[in-house]
Order: C-alpha cells, then sequence, then structure tokens
C-alpha cells in the first residue's frame, strides 16, 4: 500500500509539489501518494488530524500556516527552531516532527544548479518576513564572508538578524536604501512580486556578475528576473528552489535522496520559462 503526503495551504491549487513529488517518487522507486489539501483558514489544526487519522505519514505546509505548523510540532528541527516556521511535518507515532526545507532548498539550488559556491560572497537578503526567516540560518551555514538584510521595516531586519547573531557569520542590517553595494548574491525575499514591481533594492547592490534570485516563479517573477538581466546580473526565480526543497522534505521522511536536476528541467518546460 501506498503511504500518502500532501501540501496544505490556503490557496493551495496552484501548487507544484504534487508534480513534483510524483515525479522524485517514480524516480526512486517509492510507493507514495501526494495530494493537494485546502484547508479552511480557522481550520488547518482540524484538517491535519483527519488526514494523520486517515492514515497520513506526513505533509508539506505553505501559505498562511507555516507558523501553526511550528506551534503543531512536538518536536522541531533545529533549522525550524531558527526561521521560527515549518514547512514540513513529518506523522511520527509519539509525535509530529516539524521541519522547515526553504533554506536548504534555496542553498542546494544556488550551489548546485546555480553553481555558485556561497563561501566567502557578500550576500543581500532583502525581506524580513517569514520566507526571510526561514532561510537565514541556511544560508549563514553555507559560510558566506558577510550576509546583509535589508527591509523596508528596518526593525524587523534588525530583529532577524539579532536571533542568528550567534552562528559566526558577519550579519547586518539595514534600511532598502542604505542596502551595501557590490553583492555577489541577492536574494529577493519580498512579496514586493505579487504586485508586479521590478526591484525592492537600486541595481547599484549587484556586483558584476551577480547571480539575482528571486523566490517567486512564473510570471509572478518575470519583473525582477528582467530587472535583473538588464543590469547585467544573472537572474534566477524560485522554481529551483521550490524543487529543492521538495527533495529535502522526501528525505526527511523517508531517508532518500532524489535526483533534482531532471525534475527541475521538466518543472522549466512545462512552465515554459527559459530561466
Ligand atoms: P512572507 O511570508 O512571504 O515573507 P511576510 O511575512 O508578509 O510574507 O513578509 C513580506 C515581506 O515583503 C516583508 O519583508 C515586507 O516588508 P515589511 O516587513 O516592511 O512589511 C516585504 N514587502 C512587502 N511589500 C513590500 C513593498 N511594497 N516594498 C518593500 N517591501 C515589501
Amino acid at each position: 500500500m501506498s503511504d500518502s503526503y500532501a501540501v496544505v495551504g490556503n490557496p493551495v491549487e496552484h501548487s507544484r509539489s504534487p508534480a513534483i513529488h510524483a515525479m522524485f517518487a517514480a524516480q526512486t522507486g517509492q510507493q507514495l501518494t501526494y495530494e493537494r489539501l485546502l484547508a479552511p483558514l480557522d481550520g488547518f489544526e482540524a484538517t491535519l488530524r483527519a488526514f494523520a487519522a486517515a492514515g497520513g505519514k506526513g505533509c508539506n505546509v505553505t501559505v498562511p500556516f507555516k507558523f501553526d505548523a511550528f506551534a503543531l510540532a512536538a518536536v522541531r528541527t533545529e533549522r525550524a527552531r531558527l526561521g521560527g516556521a515549518v514547512n514540513t511535518l513529518r506523522f511520527d507515532a509519539d509525535g509530529w516532527t516539524g521541519d522547515n526545507t526553504d533554506g536548504a532548498g534555496l542553498v542546494n539550488d544556488i550551489q548546485r544548479n546555480a553553481g555558485r559556491t556561497l563561501a566567502g560572497l557578500q550576500v543581500l537578503l532583502v525581506g524580513a518576513g517569514g520566507a526571510a526567516a526561514g532561510v537565514l540560518g541556511s544560508l549563514i551555514a553555507a559560510a558566506p564572508a558577510r550576509i546583509t538584510v535589508v527591509n523596508r521595516t528596518v526593525d524587523k531586519a534588525q530583529a532577524l538578524v539579532a536571533g542568528h547573531a550567534h552562528l559566526g557569520v558577519p550579519l547586518h542590517a539595514a534600511t532598502l536604501a542604505d542596502a551595501p553595494a557590490e553583492q555577489d548574491i541577492l536574494i529577493n525575499a519580498t512579496s514586493t512580486s505579487l504586485a508586479g514591481a521590478a526591484s525592492p533594492v537600486d541595481a547599484r547592490v549587484l556586483a558584476r556578475g551577480a547571480l539575482a534570485l528571486d523566490m517567486m516563479y512564473g510570471p509572478k517573477a518575470q519583473g525582477f528576473l528582467d530587472w535583473a538581466a538588464a543590469h547585467g546580473a544573472e537572474p534566477r526565480d524560485g522554481l529551483g528552489m521550490l524543487v529543492e526543497q521538495a527533495a529535502e522534505a522526501l528525505f526527511f521522511w523517508r531517508g532518500v535522496r532524489p535526483e533534482t536536476a531532471p525534475v527541475l528541467k521538466t518543472m522549466r518546460s512545462e512552465l515554459g520559462e527559459a530561466l
């Protein structure tokens, strides 16, 4: 019999995770099903409990429930604790374990798929909401020379930096206007793309040949990607991060590591995008 998994969110119908996990399962010979589960905004826990009671083994969690998932986990991995959010739950017999695979997904995409080793580089993380918080710990673990977190509301950037200050990489917080120039890696973790904005920061932040990554993918990311290309950076959307975080989730659930490159290639061609 197949083990069942799901992605739980609201909305959730846009999620590409079922397609990604179907490809991983076929490639690794894992017997599993993976579905979309729409939870009412006030019914996340009830939806999860019903799914687990029906035999569900675990789930991914997407907007707006990553903080609720954190609260529901009896045990949390270190990287989930650092980010204060959970995007992956495993329903163990003795309790639910919460993990956050977003940061590892981002780092693996940058290092393996985009071919940029983060060690020694200058990194600019734009945003200080849930998406930024979820990845900062993993970025630090990759040992860049410095990470600057900039945000429209600078207090939030300062709080995020303070929560990670003990981890050994120089961290700075600043306003969007005070973002440092000539950064090697720019990561847009704001929701500005949703409003069709090009970039929340000025092009002077880009070092020559910088990698400029937006965590969004599809049409939402296009304004940022066009802006990055127009200023000589290498544009990258969030599709690789999505595939890599899914691979981390599969490993967390079942101890199996799928090959991500062929899956990313298929997803890319299905989306009909060049990047
Ligand atoms: P998510 O979970 O996607 O990170 P969030 O927690 O609401 O969502 O955070 C959204 C991020 O996008 C924040 O960093 C937010 O900046 P503020 O903290 O100042 O609100 C940022 N953001 C949203 N709209 C923005 C805009 N028009 N310009 C600049 N930053 C914006």
